[in-house]
């Protein structure tokens, strides 16, 4: 299983995976290659529905190197997203 994050989009997951819920219930993705929303607007999660473009989600999709070892995600450059929940 791969897991690409998209740069200001979902998560895409190519291959054997399995999605639970927290409860332990099983997903049915129905295919080998999913999306999965990250920007917490999709009406579909946690898949992803488009809904970023619509809100502006920024985020980064390449880990940025830290001198401690951790990995992060590159911090999105530009404007944060607005609307009702910020
Ligand atoms: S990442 Fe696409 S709808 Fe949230």
């Amino acid at each position: 299983m791969t897991v690409t994050p998209y740069e200001d989009g979902p998560l895409l997951i190519r291959g054997d995976f399995l999605l639970r819920t927290p409860d332990g219930e099983i997903i049915e993705a129905g295919r080998d290659t999913v999306a999965l929303c990250r920007c917490g607007r999709s009406g579909i999660k946690p898949f992803c529905d488009g809904s970023h473009r619509v809100v502006g989600f920024r985020a980064g999709a390449a880990p940025d190197p830290t001198p401690a070892g951790e990995c992060r995600l590159r911090p999105a450059t530009g404007p944060r997203r607005t609307g009702p929940d910020g």
